[in-house]
C-alpha cells in the first residue's frame, strides 16, 4: 500500500483571485510538485512574482509551464534547504530576481518513513528532523532580515495534522517544531510588520511523485504501518476522504494574502475537521 493517488494540478487552477498577488514578490519552496506546485499555479494566475525554489531540476519545467500563466515573472532555483548556505543561496537568487520580496511560503517537508516510532533508527530520526524542520528553521532565519529591512511581509509555513497522528512521531516532532516557529517568530516579528502562520494540511491526494520521498513502504510489515495511517487519516476527518492539492494550496495563498493581514502566530488545520 502507498499513498492514495490523486489527479495533479495542470493549467488554470479551478479558483482564483484576480490580481491578489499582483506586484508581490513571492518565494515557494518545494515547488517542483505537490502542494508547493500548487501553491505556485494559483500565485502565478494571480499575476504574482515568483521565485519557485527546491533541490530537484524539475522546478524548472515547473516555471516554465508558469511563465505565460499571469502578469507576473516567474524564476526557478535549485539548492538543498536542508543548510543555511541552501537558504541563504535560494534569497539571494530571490534577492536578484524580484524587486521586492514581500511572501515567503515554506512547503518543504513530509513524512519519509511510517512505523512505531521505537522500530525508527536514529539515522533515519536525523533524516525526519533534517526533512520537515531544518528548510522551514533555515529559510526563516534566512528571511527575516530581509522582510524587515523592506518594512515587512509575511511567512507561510506548511506543517501537518500528523501531529497528532501514528506512525511517524519524528515527522511529528519536526511539525510540531514548525508550529513553535510560527507562535514564537509571530510575537517577535508583529513589531517589524512581518506576519508568521501556516497551514497544518491533513492527508492530500496528489499524482504519483516524480521526487520520490524516500524508499517507500517494503514488505509486508511496512505496508502494513503505512495503510495504518491511512486509516487513521481518513477516520480523524470529519469528512471522510483525503484532501486536494487545490484544496491545501488556497488557504495557504490566503493566508499568504493581504486578505489575511489580521492573521499571525495562527495554525490553520486544513484536513476536512482533523484538528491535528
Ligand atoms: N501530501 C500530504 O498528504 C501532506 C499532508 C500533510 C502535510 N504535508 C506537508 O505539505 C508539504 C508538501 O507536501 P507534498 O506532499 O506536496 O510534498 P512532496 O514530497 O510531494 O514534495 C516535496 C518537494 O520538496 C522538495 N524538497 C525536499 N527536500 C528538499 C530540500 N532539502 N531542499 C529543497 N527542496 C526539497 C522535493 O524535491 C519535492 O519537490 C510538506 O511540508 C508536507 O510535510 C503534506
Amino acid at each position: 500500500m502507498s499513498a492514495p493517488v490523486g489527479k495533479g494540478t495542470e493549467g488554470r487552477p479551478t479558483h482564483i483571485t484576480a490580481e491578489r498577488f499582483f506586484g508581490q514578490g513571492v518565494v515557494v519552496t518545494g515547488a517542483a510538485q505537490g502542494i508547493g506546485k500548487a501553491v505556485a499555479q494559483r500565485i502565478a494566475y494571480e499575476d504574482g512574482n515568483l521565485v519557485l525554489v527546491d533541490r530537484s531540476p524539475i522546478v524548472h519545467e515547473v516555471a516554465e509551464e508558469l511563465r505565460q500563466a499571469g502578469a507576473g515573472t516567474v524564476d526557478s532555483f535549485t539548492t538543498d534547504l536542508e543548510t543555511f548556505e541552501g537558504a541563504t543561496a535560494a534569497l539571494e537568487f530571490a534577492g536578484e530576481k524580484l524587486k521586492n520580496l514581500d511572501v515567503v511560503i515554506n512547503n518543504v517537508g513530509g513524512t519519509i518513513w511510517a512505523k512505531p516510532f521505537h522500530e525508527y533508527s536514529e539515522e533515519e530520526i536525523r533524516k525526519e528532523i533534517n526533512r520537515s524542520l531544518f528548510p522551514t528553521l533555515w529559510m526563516c532565519r534566512a528571511a527575516l532580515p530581509i522582510l524587515i529591512e523592506n518594512g515587512g511581509g509575511t511567512i507561510v509555513n506548511v506543517s501537518s495534522i500528523a501531529t497528532g497522528g501514528i506512525n511517524r512521531v519524528p515527522y511529528a516532532a519536526a511539525k510540531g517544531g514548525v508550529n513553535g516557529i510560527v507562535s514564537a517568530l509571530a510575537h517577535e516579528a508583529a513589531q517589524h510588520n512581518v506576519r508568521v502562520v501556516a497551514t497544518a494540511p491533513g492527508g492530500t491526494l496528489a499524482p504519483e511523485r516524480a521526487v520520490k520521498r524516500g524508499p517507500g513502504p517494503e514488505g509486508e510489515l511496512e505496508k502494513k504501518w503505512y495503510q495504518q495511517i491511512v486509516d487513521q487519516t481518513i477516520d480523524s476527518t470529519l469528512m471522510k476522504r483525503y484532501g486536494t492539492l487545490e484544496e491545501q494550496a488556497a488557504p495557504i495563498c490566503f493566508l499568504a494574502s493581504e486578505e489575511a493581514s489580521y492573521i499571525t502566530g495562527s495554525v490553520m488545520p486544513v484536513g476536512g475537521g482533523d484538528q491535528g
